[in-house]
């Protein structure tokens, strides 16, 4: 059994916070085992819930058509969110189980070793690039360890607001450049990771 295959086996038996008690299932993230992107949404919704699997509702449809925008499927990338388990009524993830589940994502990190993490909305990016805020700096790329990290808007917030639509789009479009120019790009001094807002 791969690594990963493990890790999953015990993010299934985590019941560290509330929410994982009133899951129907768990939803730890999947796609290709050596991706070089890492995408990372906030948190599994109704759809995810239901089937085990990230972005397998609308905003997921949307995003495997932002993927083929650049020529990849899903299976090319790994996809994980935040939070492993549906929050209730999909409100937003407490700082507190974001904390409790931070270090899943971070164990997915370390296995997958990507070249790209790119941020899917506020939540996620809120864990690399703590302080800033979505508005100024989705589009842009950061490099810290030999890994990039792009932030871009969340899916489904361009599928309510047809204003974000071209520029997550156009995000999206910028991929394939940065990650072919990753060995040029040079490191930023400030390592993230560290000052999380949601740390507690
Ligand atoms: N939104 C997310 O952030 N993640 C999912 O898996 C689905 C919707």
């Amino acid at each position: 059994m791969s690594a990963l295959n493990e890790l999953y086996k015990e993010i299934a038996a985590c019941q560290q916070c509330q929410i994982a008690r009133y899951r129907t299932r768990v939803v730890p993230g999947e796609g290709a085992e050596d991706a070089d992107i890492i995408f990372i949404g906030e948190a599994p919704g109704w759809h995810e819930d239901q089937q085990g699997r990230p972005f397998v509702g609308p905003a997921g449809l949307y995003l495997d058509q932002l993927l083929a925008s650049i020529d990849l499927k899903r299976e090319q990338v790994y996809i994980a969110n935040v939070i492993k388990c549906r929050p209730l009524g999909n409100r937003d993830p407490l700082p507190a189980e974001i904390a409790a589940c931070r270090k899943w994502l971070e164990r997915q990190i370390e296995l997958i070793r990507p070249k790209m993490i790119v941020t899917l909305g506020r939540y996620s990016m809120a864990m690399f690039f703590p302080g800033k805020s979505i508005s100024k700096i989705h589009g842009t790329a950061q490099k810290w360890d030999n890994i990039i990290y792009y932030a871009m808007y969340h899916p489904a917030a361009a599928l309510h607001q047809q204003s974000l639509r071209r520029t997550i789009e156009e995000d999206m479009l910028k991929i394939p450049s940065l990650l072919s120019e990753a060995k040029n790009m040079t490191e930023t001094e400030q390592q993230p990771k560290q000052l999380s807002m949601f740390e507690v």
